[in-house]
């Protein structure tokens, strides 16, 4: 690692992810470590300039106050305090410093060195990963979301033809999508890329099946089985590579910081089917993944795309799911987003998507009385996904969409927008 680091200590304050992204603003490398890391591992951390402990509001947790090793003032290394009562650190404030307050502290009283950027870190990863992998293969799961598609290209370029990328198609992805993966992957990076047909299989397996969680089991549950089924044929794979990012870290949970939910990812996979494994994007915020994407050479498109479910359209298409509505939210979702690209809305909305539910309505069509399919368009804006609010989309645009969507959707025939806040409902529908 060429990059200096402050060290944030955790002592249960949210703000930690906060500071941590400012002093990354500055082009300094930032690491959030627990509150009672030993002074081995602190001296184990390399090219750490400072320390920073922020108290706040669970700094008591289940009654027990907690506190850093006192050793850690004795380290030779400036600590700031914040809102955390010691008189042993360089500087000690009482709240959130603002941001010139931290630059002076991080960059003068520190001295670290503003480097931080995505291009060494790049060249920095690319080493990592060869001292870690050496002659060896990594298996890799690539979806095409934005975190398995930077690791795929991060990968490439450390280890070329020893990373096996591995997409399943599951028949639940957008219009294009797995054409995408294919094209960039294949084509242009030359990856050693199996692609999947599981269309069918996946199909067969949700026929009939309508109970939301059911089917989300059956998704995720046959991913894997697909996964491993590819794995057992290979031979000599010892890493798997992973798109663990710092938030899924982070809200995995310290024993300080609050448990917000539990870090998923392509766990599961059989015992007897044991792999080290290779993430190399763990200590990224989701911008920098985006940035580090970019800088690798990925298309915009893939880098900058909105958050998509893992089980796809598969909870779109509600209840039990049949081929024609699947089509239907496929085609629909298609149009609304290339009207919302068109109308610069792609870069302002957190989440958009249409689902199509599993009921009919009368219209009119040709002249004759037809019984077809509804699309409701949904529109979001959030922080953090755990609330969220409508977007209040221009009249015109909606129009623009309905009618597309009206003259090119199949066996559609009414076009509604959901106008309801999270909570009560929740983002997806499913
Ligand atoms: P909800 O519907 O719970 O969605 O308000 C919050 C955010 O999470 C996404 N989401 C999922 N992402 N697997 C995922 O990877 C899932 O099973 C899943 N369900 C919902 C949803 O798109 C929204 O951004």
């Amino acid at each position: 690692m060429k990059q200096d680091m402050i060290v944030i200590l955790d002592l249960g304050s949210t703000e930690n992810t906060v500071i941590a992204r400012q002093i990354r603003e500055l082009e300094v490398y930032s690491e959030i470590h627990p509150h009672d890391i030993t002074m081995e591992q602190l001296k184990a951390l390399p090219n750490v300039k400072g320390i920073i402990l922020n108290g706040g509001e669970n700094r008591v947790v289940d009654g027990m106050a907690v506190d850093v090793d006192p050793a850690v003032y004795e380290q030779g290394i400036p600590v700031l305090a914040i809102d955390h009562p010691t008189a042993k650190c360089e500087r000690r404030l009482e709240a959130m410093p603002e941001m010139a307050v931290l630059k002076d502290f991080v960059c003068n009283v520190c001295q670290a060195q503003a480097n931080w950027n995505m291009k060494n870190f790049i060249e920095d990863q690319v080493e990592l990963i060869r001292n870690q992998v050496g002659e060896r293969k990594v298996l890799l799961a690539l979806s095409g979301g934005v975190d398995s598609s930077v690791v795929a290209a991060l990968l490439i370029k450390a280890i070329g033809q020893q990373l096996i990328c591995v997409h399943v198609n599951h028949g639940l992805m957008r219009k294009n999508e797995s054409e995408s993966v294919v094209e960039v992957f294949k084509n242009q990076l030359h990856a050693n890329l199996i692609y999947v047909d599981a269309v069918e299989r996946f199909l067969g397996k949700l026929e009939g099946v309508s109970d939301p969680e059911k089917k989300r089991k059956i998704i995720g549950g046959e991913f894997i089985r697909v996964f491993e089924e590819e794995a057992r044929k290979l031979e000599g794979i010892d890493f798997l590579g992973q798109g663990t990012i710092y938030p899924d870290i982070i809200e995995s949970g310290t024993k300080t910081a609050k448990m917000v939910k539990s870090h998923h990812n392509v766990g599961g996979l059989p015992e007897d089917l044991k792999f080290e494994l290779v993430e190399p994007l763990k200590q990224l915020f989701k911008d920098e993944v985006r940035a580090c994407g970019v800088e690798l050479g990925l298309p915009p498109h893939m880098v900058y795309r909105q958050p998509f479910p893992g089980p796809g359209l598969g909870v779109r298409c509600l209840g039990a799911i049949t081929r024609d509505r699947l089509e239907a939210v496929r085609e629909s979702d298609a149009i609304l987003r290339e009207e919302f690209e068109k109308a610069g809305l792609d870069k302002q909305v957190w989440q958009y998507f249409t689902v199509v539910p599993d009921f009919k309505s009368v219209g009119v069509k040709n002249n004759a009385r037809c019984f077809d399919y509804m699309v409701i368009i949904r529109a979001i804006n959030t922080i953090d996904a755990m609330s969220a609010t409508i977007e209040r989309v221009d009249w015109d645009v909606l129009e623009r969409i309905t009618e597309r969507i009206l003259a090119e959707v199949e066996n559609v025939c009414r076009v509604c927008y959901d106008m309801s806040p999270k909570p009560p409902a929740t983002i997806e529908f499913e």
